[in-house]
This record gives structure tokens, sequence and C-alpha cells, in this order.
């Protein structure tokens, strides 16, 4: 292991949390939620349990996980949300240069992070909050694959589409606009229309959502593509689901636009979320959050993450005596494995 590896494998998980948590006024308002999403979407303390185990198969069975799970696949996409996307190649081959130079020493890891993100930045003339969030994925990848796949990456990105072509500050303006109502909008109270723009690794699109209707019911009723031929979990819509009911943590989401305009998280999503092992933070409307328990008022955009699992009893250890409601999904496994998480088995 070089000494840049053992260097930043000495942090938890909380550590990396605690940095971005500080890092967090010197990112743009662009990337300020997706930075700390990717930290959600990939955490280190479930790569470093399921890296320690005798029979990974197994355990991961038993942690119902589903979809591409491992960063390893994911090295130059996994962060596709971020508008620091983009600068990818260059934070990329900065880190594997940081790794043949390292010295001994102990910077903290947001100095590091700064470092990194203000030579890239300073290299291509832009602003560094548009680069300090890449840098610490970009770093968080690094510690989690290992330095011999991420220098097998190509580091190769697409170019941005969409939305995402035009400057951060258009994008965070146009995500925070809701659809016109029409000339007697103001009229309407309870049939008001609004969109769910999403993307995921494979699919990308928005579809129409109905004033205090859950995401993942609007998700349902849109039948324009084939969305399972891209992923599995996708059997009716864009968004996985699994039970509608909160109690298979399928259809988790990250929100990168128009949190405000959920409904505020209920006692049942905060429970199911913790035996789940998804680390909510505590507002009444996070950036995380289940599509299936969350009703729009408004215009919002979300992040669909690549898999799913219920981890958090064996990984987090903080789910003691959480009373769930019956199941009523399909997946016989999924219910199991959340009996066995509640029961502490
Ligand atoms: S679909 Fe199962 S938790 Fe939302």
């Amino acid at each position: 292991m070089s000494k840049f590896q053992a260097y930043l494998s000495q942090f938890t998980e909380s550590d990396w949390l605690t940095a971005i948590a500080e890092l967090l006024p010197c990112i743009h308002e662009v990337d300020r939620n997706a930075v700390q999403i990717w930290f959600r979407f990939y955490p280190l303390s479930l790569q470093r349990y399921i890296e320690a185990v005798n029979d990974p198969d197994e355990t991961l069975r038993g942690l119902a996980m589903q979809g591409d799970f491992d960063l390893k696949d994911q090295i130059d996409a996994s962060h596709h949300f971020l508008y620091g996307h983009r600068y990818w190649p260059k934070i990329k081959r900065k880190i594997e240069k940081e790794a043949m130079e390292f010295k001994n020493g102990e910077p903290a890891l947001v100095e590091i992070i700064k470092d990194i993100a203000m030579r890239v930045s300073s290299k291509l003339n832009v602003d560094r909050h548009l680069v300090n969030g890449i840098a610490a994925v970009g770093l968080m990848t690094f510690n989690q694959v290992g330095e011999e796949a991420f220098r097998a990456a190509s580091g190769e990105v697409a170019t941005p589409t969409g939305i995402m072509k035009k400057s951060p500050e258009a994008i965070v303006a146009e995500r925070a606009k809701d659809d016109s109502q029409g000339v007697f909008g103001f009229l309407k109270t309870v049939d008001k229309k609004y969109s769910v723009a999403f993307s995921g690794t494979k699919t990308k699109g928005k579809f129409q959502i109905i004033s205090n209707e859950e995401i993942v019911s609007a998700s349902q009723k849109d039948r324009s593509q084939d969305w399972q031929a891209a992923d599995q979990r996708c059997w009716e819509g864009p968004v996985p689901i699994e039970c509608t009911s909160a109690s298979c943590g399928t259809c988790w989401i990250g929100v990168l636009g128009g949190m405000d305009k959920l409904s505020d998280v209920n006692h049942r999503e905060r429970r199911a979320m913790k035996v789940f092992g998804y680390n909510q933070p505590d507002d009444e409307r996070p950036f995380l959050r289940l599509a299936c328990q969350s009703r729009a008022s408004g215009n919002v955009t979300i992040v669909i993450p690549p898999w799913n699992g219920v981890f958090g009893k064996k990984v987090r250890g903080n789910v003691d005596e959480l009373e769930l409601e019956p199941a009523t999904t399909s997946a016989k496994h999924l219910r199991e494995t959340i009996a066995s998480s509640a029961s502490g088995e």
C-alpha cells in the first residue's frame, strides 16, 4: 500500500463527512447537495464491512443488495450528477500524481481536498468552488477502490448535455423554478401539475407529477420507455420500486433541487431509513429521501442511486428496538432481511 493510500485509509466515514461539512461553504451551490448525496450513495463503512467478511456473496445476499453498488465498476461515472463531473479527467490525473509524490505527513483531510482542487482549478482557470466537491469525491473514490483500480479507469467522461450544459448559476435557477400553471393558474387549487427531473447512471428524463402526489406514484405512470432494460429494479417507471410503503429501501433518492417542495419526513420514513442504513440527515426535508414517502408541491430534481440494500443493523448497528409495520413487498428475501434487522439477529 502506498503512503498516500495508507494516509487516506486512516479516516473513518465520520471523518469524511466532517470534512465535507467543513468544506460546504467552499462548494458552489450547484454541487452542494450533490456532494453530500454522493457520500451517502457510496458509504465507506458499508464498503469496509463487505471487504472484511469471509464470504462476500453470502453477505451481499444477507444485506439484500440489488443493483450496481461496487464503486470499482463506476470509477468514472458514479459522480455523473455533479457539475464538477466535467473536471474529472484532470482531478483523476492530479490525484494519481499526488499518490506518487505524497511524503510522510498528516495534513488534515479537508486541506488535501482543497489543495488538489486549487491546483486543478488554477490549471483549468475555473472557480475553485466548482472543483472542491469533485476533488473530495475523487479522493474518496481512490480510497475505496485502491490505487491500482483507480489508475486503470480511463478517466473519460461524456460531454454535459441538457440542463448541465448551462452555467452553474443557471442550473441552480432552473432547479428552483416551477412549471407555469398557465394564465389562470392562480385559480387552480388541487390540480396543479409540476415536473420531476431525474438522472441515474443509465437513465435521465422528466415526468409529470400532480401537486401533493408521491414521487413513485408519478413515476409509475411514465411508460415512455422500457426502464427495466436499463435497470432491472425499474419494473414500473424510472424510479426503482418494490413495496411503495417504506418497507424495502428500493426507492431511495437524492434531492438536488426542490427539497423544500417535498413533504416532511414522516415517522415511518425516518425509522425505515435507519433500518436500511441510508444516512438520512435529521432535517424535516433532507436531501436523502424515500420516493414512495415524498409528496411534491412543486418541481423537484432528483438523482437515483444505482443500488439499494438493507444494512443498518449489520453495518451501522443503530437499529435498536424498531418496530416495523408489516412489509407489503413481494420480495420475500427483502422482508426476511428487514425482519432480521429489526429483531437484531
Ligand atoms: S418502494 Fe419500498 S421503500 Fe419505497
